[in-house]
């Protein structure tokens, strides 16, 4: 069994879909704890339902980011984890604790990658006039939403769209692509290559 640390700043429904797809499929590992930034995070009332720790690490009022980062890595690591999964983790990170779990940490950004980086993903595209959208699963390095892209799912942008309802449609693809990436490294198929994951076939 593989162990999974998710972190949350808010919602949680990535968290959840990665949760659940865990439990339906039957994957060989457990989520072994929720860990959110944020006390008022609404995913963290989901982790307790299923029985999985459900932890606060407030980020406010930290000494510093970097003191913040240490806590944290601590708080993760008691749970011996073999991925750590960021899932609306709205924090920009140390190097010091991406060097940590390099190669073990992914990420869910909402747009394709290089584009859009930072936040309001879903308006920059419309104020770009881009007629694809979508989001984009990829390893967590020092540099904000870069890293080696796992996967990525692509959206149209139509006529009348906000960025609410660009979001919406976004959303429903990172629910598929999203606990999919997390099942093919837990199944051990993700190899980094540079800047290059090469994920192997179910039965290769
Ligand atoms: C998602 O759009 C994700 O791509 C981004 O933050 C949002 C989190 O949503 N990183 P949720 O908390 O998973 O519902």
């Amino acid at each position: 069994m593989k162990n999974i640390v998710i972190l949350i700043s808010g919602r949680g429904s990535n968290m959840q879909a990665i949760v659940k797809a865990c439990q339906q499929e039957q994957w060989p590992a457990r989520i072994v704890a929720v860990i959110s930034n944020k006390a008022d995070a609404g995913g963290l009332a989901f982790a307790e339902e299923h029985q999985i720790p459900a932890i606060v690490v407030p980020s406010k009022g930290a000494a510093s980011r970097e003191a913040y980062d240490a806590e944290l890595q601590r708080q993760i690591d008691a749970f011996s984890p073999d991925l750590v999964v960021l899932a609306g983790f709205m924090r920009i990170l140390t190097p010091a604790f991406t060097a940590h779990y390099e190669n073990r940490m992914l990420n869910i950004h909402p747009s394709l990658l290089p584009s859009f980086v930072g936040l309001h993903t879903h308006q920059q595209a419309l104020d770009a006039g881009v007629k694809v959208h979508g989001a984009t699963v990829h390893f967590v390095t020092a540099e904000l939403d870069h890293g080696p892209i796992v996967a990525q799912a692509v959206v149209p942008v139509l006529d009348g769209d906000d960025e609410d309802t660009l979001a919406q449609r976004v959303l429903v693809q990172e629910h598929l692509i999203y606990p999919r990436a997390v099942r093919q490294f837990i199944e051990g198929r993700m190899t980094v290559e540079g800047n290059c994951v090469r994920i192997t076939a179910e039965d290769a």
